[in-house]
């Protein structure tokens, strides 16, 4: 009997999620089967349920649910992680007997990419998020327990990155964080971290020259066949790039071992996610 997990989206067709957790499967014995669940927009909750019934053990949510899975898990009799408390998202639901488990795994895979895909310590480093959205909010716990020297938030809409900024001082109160509009930032950075949606317009936030050097590590959470924006200029400053796609199947892992409570070596599935990737540019 294979345990039923899905990713839940609208849309989801081209979501990758099946075909990294179904090799984490193969490669760690597990007996599972991991599929594509489309919810409509009115009805997550109801969609989850029916799963949950089926004999669902878990799902993953996608957008644009990560914040109606959130309102689920902090139903009464429901639980959910601290860091899904600080990201104010959920992207892992585990069902267990008696209640949901919600958690966010994105931040984690985020850190996990950086620093054991990568290589790239964040302890003692002057660190740049640019964007105060769903996905900057996301990453701010797992990157400030790196304990970098600071964390800048910046966006073009100040008040939002001042709202992360109290809600990082929340929940990690001894933490430098620090706000600015992207116009008045004063560089260089050791890290800096796209968090924008600007990727998706091939657009890129209006940066001062300075902020990057060919000493700073530039990631976007956002990958696609060829480098965005970002990464583009990022390039022309001589930085080191590297876009979403490690994060994609690191917080997959972590899901994973959340569910499962084995860890899956994630090297091997993220070269072949590469090499897919790369196929598609060349078309
Ligand atoms: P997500 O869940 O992907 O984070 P979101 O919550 O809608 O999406 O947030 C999008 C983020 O990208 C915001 O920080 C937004 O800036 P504003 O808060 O000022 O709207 C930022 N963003 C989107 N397009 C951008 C662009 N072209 N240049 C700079 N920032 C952009």
């Amino acid at each position: 009997m294979q345990d039923p997990y899905v990713v839940i989206g609208n849309p989801i067709v081209h979501s990758k999620s099946p075909s990294i957790h179904t090799a984490f499967a193969k490669q760690t014995g597990q007996h599972l089967r991991y599929e594509r669940l489309l919810a409509p927009l009115d009805g997550f909750v109801q969609t989850v349920d029916a799963f949950r019934q089926s004999g669902g053990k878990g799902a993953n949510v996608t957008v644009p649910f990560k914040l109606d899975a959130f309102a689920l898990a902090t139903q009464a009799g429901n639980r959910l992680s601290e860091r899904a408390a600080a990201a104010g998202a959920v992207n892992t639901l585990k069902f267990e007997a008696d209640h949901v488990f919600g958690d966010n795994t994105d931040g984690l895979g985020l850190v996990a990419d950086i620093i054991h895909n990568a290589g790239v310590t964040l302890r003692g480093k002057r660190v740049l998020l640019l964007g105060a959205g769903g996905a900057a909010r996301g990453a701010m716990l797992p990157l400030l327990e790196q304990e970098p020297a600071s964390l800048w938030i910046a966006n073009r809409t100040l008040s939002k990155a001042q709202e992360l900024q109290q809600i990082a001082q929340q929940f990690s109160p001894h933490s430098v964080v620090k706000v600015a509009t992207f116009t008045a930032l004063s560089g260089p950075f050791d890290v800096i971290i796209n968090a924008t949606s600007a990727s998706l317009h091939d657009d890129v936030p209006p940066l001062p020259t300075g902020i990057m050097t060919s000493s700073t590590m530039a990631y976007d959470m956002m990958y696609a066949a060829t480098p965005t924006a970002f990464l583009r200029l990022a390039q022309a400053s001589g930085a080191t790039c590297r876009d979403g796609l490690g994060m994609l199947v690191e917080q997959a892992a972590e899901a994973f071992y959340l569910w499962r409570g084995v860890r899956p070596d994630t090297e091997e599935v993220l070269r072949s996610l590469r090499e897919e990737l790369q196929a598609v540019s060349l078309l």
